[in-house]
């Protein structure tokens, strides 16, 4: 593993961005995976900077997001497609039919996630995925468990996400009790990826997937076994590893 120490947030995002750009420099039509939550939000921003200058394109680049929420449709300000667009996809050139998150309205989940990781395949896999940290050591929404799912699956959020996700709902009751998430055979199959993590919250968590057993109690430790991971985490979050 590859560690990127950063000063504070904007640090992080300002050097993940960095990564993410070069990647598609390099690369112009890589697949991305790509996450939400409060984490990447200001990788985003650096990244749209970088678009608007003139740096970098997204035209040919394909993006995969990890998860959704089951049961929000795609312009409820709380989907994570809405989030995609409203922080990313409507600020930079990326062709949105080629940009994919869950369909939380799916009539099916069985088909709605085989459709997903068919999508991944079709696509050739995922060159860099960017993934956030869960409170509870989840990545995408993959709680911790008895197993490690391979796919993308449907999943029952735990008490703990749906505390930490309800800061962007009204009220508790609105927060989805499921979700569809890439599973963590999708996840590790990627080429390359680019954990971010920053602030004292995510400390204990980091120290535990790094430094304790892999185990899908810990969904996050799996991360051990990748052999191309860079974590981007700034001092805060880095505190109890270093
Ligand atoms: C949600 C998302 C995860 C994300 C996590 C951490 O649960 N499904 O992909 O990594 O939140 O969020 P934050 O970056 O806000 O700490």
């Amino acid at each position: 593993m590859r560690i990127i120490l950063a000063k504070d947030y904007e640090d992080m995002s300002q050097k993940a961005a960095n990564l993410i750009a070069a990647q598609i420099s390099l690369k112009p039509n890589s697949v991305l995976g790509l996450a939400t939550g409060s984490s990447p939000i200001g990788a985003y921003q650096n990244l749209i900077e970088s678009y608007k200058k003139g740096q970098i394109s997204f035209a040919q680049t394909v993006s995969i997001n990890l998860d959704e929420y089951v049961g929000l449709a795609q312009n409820s300000p709380q989907s994570y497609r809405f989030f995609m667009d409203e922080n990313l996809f409507n600020h930079v050139d990326i062709d949105k039919n080629r940009s994919f998150v869950p369909n939380g309205l799916a009539a099916d989940a069985k088909e709605e996630c085989a459709r997903y990781e068919g999508i991944i395949k079709q696509f050739g896999g995922v060159d860099l995925q960017l993934l956030g940290l869960g409170n509870n050591g989840h990545i995408g929404f993959n709680e911790p468990a008895q197993n490690f799912e391979k796919e993308t699956h449907k999943v029952a959020l735990t008490e703990s996400t749906i505390k930490a996700n309800r800061r962007f709902f009204a009220k508790e009751e609105d927060v989805p009790r499921f979700a569809y998430t890439m599973g963590i055979g999708s996840i590790i199959k990627a080429r390359h990826i680019v954990l971010i993590a920053s602030g004292v919250g995510k400390a204990q968590v980091l120290k535990d997937a790094f430094l304790g057993p892999v185990t899908p109690q810990l969904p996050a430790s799996i991360l051990q076994f990748h052999p191309n991971v860079c974590l981007v985490a700034d001092e805060t979050a880095m505190s109890l590893l270093i």
